[in-house]
């Protein structure tokens, strides 16, 4: 057998439906934006492997220092111990976020840190003793696949089978120009109720790359701050760089309560997540009252190769060459999209930053499970392109070290598959 066959016999695969499995594609190597199979086929990673790998795969700089650090210290249980790969990223990653942010708590992935991030806004409230256990959740959002992640996501097919059992959460519709003082009211309504709102700031990427204007975000979270609402900022997804700034908050003037992490904060080498919070929050939890503790913790909180991996690409992150290169990215998919506007198999085209999203014309049938889906991802991966596309959108979502050339090769392709499909 091969290692697909092997594959089929004993791994269960996200988001695969098992009947009709194709056996998946062995990768044995990775190199700046490309993946290669055994017998050398290549493959652009056009989305950046489910976006998190932001400097190219197997980046030779992160690779040392995870190397480095595996012969210093591999693990160390983080509580009643620290170490210093720990203290550093918390160090350095608050200096760059909202000046509100003060403290960082480590987990695993994007799921776990937006379960620490709910269970800090319910804590908060219950530990000042309030009775505020309503969240306040984007209609269409989707935050992770644990319970309560999958509790403030939009109710869907991925959920159906645990409707039932999630939490009651208030969905509103995003924010634009007409509805936002009926949404300003509502929360108003509601706020003795609310413990918080979270929302995928400017970008809900799951839902199909749904973008909408930062101004109306910021003043419904202005108005959240006036009525004591905490509000929890979701980078998991737009954090280091993605929307053209180094996070999507930086488009905002109102600062966040809370903020999560995880896809690009290691580069894509190592599972890994981030909530932090404001010194306020923190405070709520501070007593001697033991049941005012956070009781969460996962056996790998803060590992330290994890937090090597992070603070090594952070320091790619901040190098010049990579806003230069998130500039470049951002630019050229603005003249392509340009170039693209009115063909007749395109109904529109999206874009914030480094994100350019095309959504097929298909008449009604837009489903995430419509058989243009599956016609796209085949038709991509046969040209030695991965796109994973959201029903009828494909999306662009390159690492920033993509070249103009690979670039140029996925933007003829896409225009080759408007006119084929
Ligand atoms: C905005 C957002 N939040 C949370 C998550 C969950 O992250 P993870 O898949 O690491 O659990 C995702 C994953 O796509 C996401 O896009």
């Amino acid at each position: 057998m091969n290692l697909a066959e092997r594959d089929l016999q004993v791994i269960w695969h996200p988001y695969t439906q098992m009947q009709t499995a194709q056996p998946p594609i062995p990768i044995v190597r990775g190199e700046g934006t490309c993946l290669y199979t055994e017998d050398g086929t290549k493959y652009i990673d056009a989305i950046s492997s489910w976006w998190v790998n932001i400097h190219g795969h197997s980046h030779p700089y992160i690779a040392k220092k995870i190397a480095e650090q595996l012969l210093q210290l591999e693990h160390v249980i983080f509580a009643g111990f620290t170490h210093h790969g720990a203290v550093e990223l918390a160090e350095r990653l608050l200096a760059i976020l909202p000046s509100n942010q003060a403290k960082a708590f480590y987990s695993d992935n994007g799921s776990t840190a937006i379960e620490v991030a709910i269970k800090m806004c319910l804590q908060y409230w219950h530990n000042k003793g309030q009775q505020r256990t309503k969240i306040i959740a984007f209609k269409n959002a989707y935050h992770g696949d644990t319970f309560g992640a999958m509790s403030v996501s939009g109710r869907s097919a991925f959920t159906a089978a645990f409707d039932s059992l999630l939490f009651e959460v208030e969905f509103i519709d995003l924010p634009n120009n007409s509805n936002i003082e009926a949404l300003k009211s509502q929360i108003s309504h509601l706020k003795s109720q609310i413990s918080s709102f979270i929302f995928e700031p400017l970008v809900q990427g799951s839902a199909g790359m749904i973008m909408y204007e930062a101004k109306y975000l910021d003043e419904l979270m202005a108005h959240c701050r006036k009525e004591g609402v905490l509000m929890i900022d979701d980078e998991v997804f737009t954090g280091f760089g993605r929307t053209g700034k180094p996070f999507a908050c930086n488009h905002l003037q109102t600062q966040p309560d809370i903020m999560c992490f995880s896809k690009g904060l290691t580069g894509g080498t190592m599972a890994f997540g981030l909530t932090t919070c404001t010194q306020e929050i923190y405070n709520a939890f501070l007593s001697d009252d033991k049941m005012k503790t956070l009781f969460h913790g996962h056996s790998y909180t803060a590992n330290p190769v994890a937090c090597a991996a992070g603070l090594a690409s952070l320091d790619l992150f901040l190098d010049a060459s990579t806003q230069k290169n998130i500039d470049r990215i951002a630019a050229r998919h603005t003249v392509f999209a340009d170039k693209i506007k009115g063909h007749k198999s395109l109904k529109t085209t999206r874009q914030t930053g480094t994100i350019l999203a095309m959504e097929w014309e298909t008449g009604n049938n837009t489903s995430y499970f419509s058989g243009l889906r599956d016609k796209l991802y085949y038709y991509f991966l046969n040209k030695g392109i991965i796109l994973r596309p959201l029903g009828n959108i494909i999306y662009i979502l390159p690492p920033y070290c993509i070249t103009d050339t690979e670039l140029d090769y996925i933007y003829t392709t896409v225009e080759q598959a408007l006119n084929e499909i």
